[in-house]
């Protein structure tokens, strides 16, 4: 089965417009899930594999440009091995899945975070995926041993290497991962936790929030739907009156 294959006729409907372009996913509480049915924490990771590819279909249904998961953090690897093993094992799997998909829904794919640590074959595959996609207009970013701290050191360190001596907001913009890309107009998290966890510290600046206590492997459209409608509720104003 690949990503994005299920295409739900009654949910094709556009739904958002220049406001709301770019949705970022904390996707928490896959290990409650589990817990919750009596299974191993690994089991809700399978099925969060799952719903990020529903989850992510429907977004880009609805007229979402740019749909952001965070699907492993810097302070993930404190898990215990067997842990952090299927989850690289999930992502493997998934990442060829996604192959085919993209180049069908027009969708560029990119990774953020720092691959270095990561499997070889799994660098391998997300090169490959990067490069194949990179032409096409709507974005999917899976961060994946991200850390916001982490991207910011990373960019400021970039930009001294290259000789750069007073830094500023642009200089350190052009070399995060997300570069060129729009920031989050909504950053949507599960599971009741009511913090960023490191992600996207830079790139939320003036990001809008939701919080549901749904469980990530219960998301449904109508949740998203919930989170659209409350955005459309508020008012932006970055500092102005
Ligand atoms: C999110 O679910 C997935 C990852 C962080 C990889 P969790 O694994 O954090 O699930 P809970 O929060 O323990 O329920
Ligand atoms: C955030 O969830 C990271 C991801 C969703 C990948 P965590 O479960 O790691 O966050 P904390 O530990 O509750 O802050
Ligand atoms: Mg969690």
């Amino acid at each position: 089965m690949a990503l994005f294959n299920k295409k739900s006729k009654e949910n094709t409907e556009v739904k958002v417009d220049e406001r709301l372009q770019h949705i970022a996913f904390i996707m928490d509480g896959n290990g409650r899930w589990a817990k919750k049915r009596g299974m191993p924490r690994e089991y809700g990771h399978t099925q969060g594999a799952k719903v990020f590819k529903e989850i992510t279909e429907y977004c880009g249904d609805i007229g979402i440009n740019t749909v952001t998961v965070y699907a492993f953090s810097t302070e993930n690897w404190k898990r215990p091995k067997a842990e952090v093993d299927a989850i690289m094992k999930l992502f493997i799997d998934y990442i060829y899945e996604a192959l085919n998909v993209m180049m069908k829904k027009d969708i560029c794919i990119k990774f953020l975070g720092d691959k270095s640590p990561l499997p070889d074959k799994m660098k391998e595959l997300m090169t490959e995926v990067e490069e194949g996609s990179k032409n096409n207009k709507k974005h999917l970013n899976i961060a994946i041993n991200y850390g916001g701290k982490d991207e910011i050191v990373h960019a400021v360190n970039t930009a001294i290497a290259e000789g750069i001596t007073e830094i500023t907001e642009k200089d350190i913009e052009d070399r995060l991962y997300t570069k060129g890309q729009m920031m989050p107009d909504l950053i949507f998290r599960t599971a009741g936790e009511q913090r960023l966890s490191n992600f996207l510290m830079w790139q939320s600046a003036y990001s809008e929030f939701y919080f549901t206590d749904t469980l990530w492997p219960d998301l449904k459209p109508e949740h998203i739907d919930a989170a659209v409608e409350n955005f459309y509720q508020r008012q932006r104003r970055y500092g102005g009156l």
